[in-house]
Parts: structure tokens; sequence; C-alpha cells
């Protein structure tokens, strides 16, 4: 078997692919653009689920990628020798092109001559069947022709081997998992695939989307059949490599060298360290892909800003803990940047703001530190009061939440005042708070995937009214920052020194409610990246492969890149209403706007 780096296997994966007659496509910005679902772009057929439900993709109907992913359900996990918050996820898609019979031959294929996998290394699931929906019998037997030994192939229930639909309704199918066989004993006659003993490794999920549920909660297989993969690169890596832990390999050794460097403290030595130099890597990793994407996202109180935050202060609280007395992530992101300034330029591009915000975001930190102190001193004397001697768990998790206030702080500065803490009260107070966190972040992983009903996607082509009217009135300066749609409204993000005046909203919604008026028709043509540019399209996209892209027009108005979807002419899209103009961030402003029938 061939050992092979993070590096090599996302070269390898692509190459395969082209070789198959796949369209190399660009990976996304970890921000998803019109999904008010969730915060991240959390794998990589997200960004093309419309396509998956029927869109035409302009590069064609088979595609492949890497994609930068972010999953925060498992934050708090982070510090385990397995869990990360971000990674790179390697995708091939098939737009009603091949189906499971080929996939299934491209997957073995890779695994075991591309990647060198002996063959009895390898396990699969497949979906065992339900009342609804038979055994994929057709996905068994296809490995099993391909000489998978049949006691390596297990068929699981819906929960292990299904996605989707995405919403209610829609397209959905079982899949195939794929999994490394580590050689390990099993650790009982229970033991497969699945299992978390660590003998068996997932590496590949093949979806294959052949199904549309309908509203009745039947199932009926679909004519236009599509296929989704999905390779994780950190793991997959580790595991072909024999490391037992994704910290172990050259993804993240550079990152720990650095942080053993600063602290004095070697990795590998006391677990407790361990966690915390974990910790500190896989967040400053994801801190810089926050900050270094395609739309720059600094930390702040609210959605992705508020999660880079929580990531750098948790980064900085285990810095200080393994000794680590001064600001110390933007060496590391130098570390992070010379690691993924290749495959992804946008970090380079952005280098000077990833310095700047880690500094400041630090120093804000510190400071923030030194106000949960005074805090605790002010506590003081009402503790003092009480007859126990013991802090509640309570506090000591209101200290952790609200301050940021690390509980061996709160037991150190309690035990100087002659305090315990009641640390199985704060356990216990954290644990309930992350249940309901994660809770909240499967829901919303569930939930994840966008919305294109009639009103979303009228508030989409209002989006683009808006772009252009504000280009008018302000100036060609503007530009779309971010952009996130509701069923109930559309929110844009957009370049703007200062506040608009009333006059100047006024003049936007009166520009945008003409258009709708006028009954513009919205065409849309496919072209490269340089005709969209050269024949006026706005187009914030970056192109690496010479890809092409969609230009949607809307009469006379705005001509925008897009994936769309849109409506065909504007007349029925109702009255176009600014609800609100505020500041997002530092030269960023905010619009929320409404379609009034
Ligand atoms: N979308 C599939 C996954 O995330 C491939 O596993």
């Amino acid at each position: 078997m061939k050992e092979i780096t993070a590096d090599q296997l996302r070269k390898l994966y692509i190459d395969f692919f082209v070789s198959k007659g796949h369209k190399q496509i660009s990976g996304a910005s970890l921000i998803p653009e019109n999904d008010p679902t969730v915060l991240f772009t959390t794998a990589g057929m997200h960004p093309l689920v419309p396509y998956i439900l029927g869109a035409e993709h302009p590069a064609g109907t088979r595609l492949t990628d890497y994609q930068k992913c972010i999953r925060t359900g498992d934050i708090d996990s982070v510090g385990d020798p397995h869990h990360l918050t971000f990674f790179e996820m390697l995708g091939n898609w098939s737009l009603g092109d091949y189906f499971k019979k080929e996939m299934i031959g491209y997957s073995f294929e890779f695994l075991t001559k591309v990647l060198g996998i002996p063959v009895d290394r390898l396990s699969v699931t497949v979906f065992e069947g339900d009342a609804e929906v038979p055994r994929d019998e057709e996905a068994a037997a296809r490995w099993i022709e391909l000489g998978i030994d049949p006691s390596h192939v297990y068929y699981m229930p819906r929960e292990d081997n299904w996605w989707g639909p995405a919403g209610e309704t829609g397209p959905c199918g079982p899949d195939s998992e794929m999994f490394f066989d580590t050689g390990r004993p099993a650790c009982g006659p229970d033991c497969k695939p699945g299992c978390k003993c660590g003998k068996y490794f997932e590496i590949w999920n093949d979806v294959f989307m052949q199904y549309r549920k309908e509203s009745d909660g039947t199932y009926h297989e679909m004519a236009r059949k599509c296929i989704d993969t999905g390779m994780g690169i950190e793991r997959t890596v580790a595991v072909l490599q024999g490391k037992k832990s994704v910290y172990e390999t050259e993804v993240f050794q550079p990152i720990i060298h650095k942080i053993e460097e600063l602290s004095g403290r070697k990795y590998g030595e006391n677990e407790e360290d361990d966690i915390s130099i974990r910790i500190i890597s896989d967040h400053i990793r994801t801190s810089v892909f926050i900050l270094g994407d395609q739309k720059a996202i600094a930390p702040s109180n609210v959605g992705q800003g508020y999660i880079l935050r929580r990531l750098i202060r948790r980064a900085v609280r285990h810095g200080k803990k393994i000794g680590i007395d001064h600001a110390f992530l933007s060496s590391l992101a130098d570390v992070v940047l010379s690691l993924y300034s290749a495959p992804y330029p946008e970090l380079e591009e952005h280098r000077e703001f990833i310095h700047e915000e880690l500094l400041k975001e630090e120093e804000k930190f510190s400071q923030t530190l030194t106000k949960g102190e005074k805090e605790f001193e002010k506590m003081l004397p009402n503790l003092m009061k009480g007859n126990s001697r013991v802090i509640s768990g309570r506090l000591a998790f209101k200290l952790y939440d609200t301050y940021g206030f690390p509980i061996e702080l709160t037991t150190e500065l309690a035990a100087e005042h002659g305090f315990t803490v009641d640390i199985d009260g704060f356990h216990a107070a954290f644990e309930k708070h992350q249940e309901l966190s994660r809770a909240g972040a499967e829901q919303q992983f569930k939930g994840g995937l966008a919305d294109h009903s009639e009103q979303t996607t009228a508030l989409h082509t209002a989006t683009h009214l808006l772009h252009a009217a504000l280009r008018r009135v302000l100036g060609t300066h503007v530009g779309q920052k971010g952009s996130n749609i509701t069923a109930e409204r559309l929110r844009f993000d957009f370049t703007h020194p200062e506040p608009m005046t009333k006059e100047q909203i006024q003049e936007v919604e009166d520009l945008v409610n003409d258009a709708i008026k006028r009954d513009l028709t919205v065409t849309c043509e496919t072209m490269s990246l340089e005709d969209a540019r050269n024949s006026g399209a706005i187009a914030f996209f970056d192109s690496k492969y010479g890809e092409m892209v969609k230009v949607y027009t809307i009469g006379d108005f705005s001509k925008e890149v897009c994936g769309g979807p849109h409506v065909t002419h504007t007349g029925d899209m109702g009255h176009f209403h600014i609800l609100k103009e505020q500041s997002s961030s530092a030269g960023v402003r905010r619009i929320k706007a409404v379609l009034e029938k």
C-alpha cells in the first residue's frame, strides 16, 4: 500500500475522476450562499444541491472537486484524537449521467488500483431495505462481482445508509460506505463497520440518489438519477498511513511542532497537554480558513463570526494552559498558511487580514479575562456571607459561558479565597448546555439545504435587482459580501463605507420597484468566466479551472454570474420594501428587505 500525503491524495483523486470524464470545478466558499439553515458549508454536495435537484450545471454532468468544510456540531469533542472542526472533502458527482454500477466500479478501482489498498482490507455497507424501499441488492452484487468477499458486505438500516431528502420531499436514496480494516482484532462477535473500537475506519461514501420522496411519504424511482460521493482527506490519509490519529499526520505535525516550540511542552508526553495541543491545532486551522475565506469573516457576536470568536478564545485559553504567555496565534497562522496556500489561494490574499484579526481578538480576550477576574472579585463578598465555602456549578458555568473563564482558573481563584468549586455541578451544567447546542447543530445539519420555493426564488431575483440598484445609487465600489435568503426576507451584505441616507434608501427601493413593474424578462446564458466579465456581468467568483458559469440577465437592469434559480420575469414579484439598513462589520453594510404581495 502506498504511503500518501493529503496533497497527494487530493491530486490523485481529482486526476482519477478527470480521467473518467469529469470536469474539475472550484470548491465553494465556507459560507453557504442563500442558505439560511446552516452557518458553514458542511459537505462537497452542499453547494451543488440545486443541480442535484435538477438545475443544469454549466460544467456538465460529471463533476469533481475538493471542498473545504466545517462541522461545528462536535466542537466540544475536539481535543480527543479524532474530532476536527475543519476538514477537506473530496467528491465527484453524476448529474443524471452514470449511476450505481459505474460509481461502485470507480470507487473500487480508485481504492485498490490508485491507492493500492488490498481488497481484503476493504469492507462495505449497503442499505438493508425496509417497508418503503427494497434492500440494495444491486450495490451488494456489484461489490461482490468486483472482488469484495461477501462476508465483507454488511447490510445496514436507514439510519446508517440513507441520504436525504433535503427537505420534506425530493431526491434521496441509499448509500454505500467504504471502510478500511486496520487489521486489529475484532473487539467482539458484533464488531463490524461502524463499530467505535478502532478496527474499521470509514473512508468514502457513495450516495445513490435514485428515489423521490413524495408528500404522501411514498418513494418513487426517478428517471434522472444522481451520484454524490464524499471522502474526508484528513481521516483517509491518517488511516492509510497507519496513524492512530489525524494529528499524527503531516497535516498537523508542523502546527504541533510550532506549538511545542512556543510552549516548551512535548506532544505525546502528557495527556492533558496533548488535549490542549490538539485543540489549539484544530482551532487555529479552522480560524485561518474562516478568516481567509473568499468572504473573509471577522470575529463577532453573531453567526459565523461568533463561532470564529469561540474557536480563537478557546485556542488562547489552551495556549495559556500549556504555558504560552504572549500572543501566539499569528505565528501559528503562518504555519497553516504555508501548508494550504497552494490549494487555497484565497488564504494568501487575506494574509494581512488574518494576522490583524487574530491579534485583535487575542488582545480583546486578554482584557475579557481580566474583566472576568474582576467580576469574580466582586462576587466574593456575597459568597463570603454564605455558610458554604463551595462555588456552585451553575456559577462556575456562568463564568465560563459569559467570560470564557476556564474552570481551572475559577478553581484556582476560588482556592486563593478558601473556596472550592462544585466541579461535578459545573460538568453537569456544561453537559446540559452541550446537549442543547448539539441538538441545535444536528437540527441545523439535517435542515441544512437550501429551500427553492417560489418565494425564495423571487427573493433571489430581488437580490440581483437590489445589487444593481445599489451600484447605481452608491457607486460601483458596492460589491456583494454575503447573501442569505429565507422564505420571508432577503439579507444582503455589501461593501460601502458609511450608512445610507434616507433618500438613498428610497431611491434604491424605487429603482427596484420600477424594474419589477416593467416586467423585465430574466434570461440565463452559459459562458466562460472571462466572457462573462467582458460582457459586463458582475462576478464575485474565483475561477481556478476556467470553468463555465451561468450569467443571469434581468432586462436592461442587471447582469450577474450566479447559479440561480430565478423567476422568468419580474412582474409578479410583488412590492420591494427595505426593512433595515445597518452596519454589518467594518466597511460592510447590511440590508434586510421583503417582497410584499
Ligand atoms: N454527502 C455525503 C456525505 O456527506 C457524501 O457523506
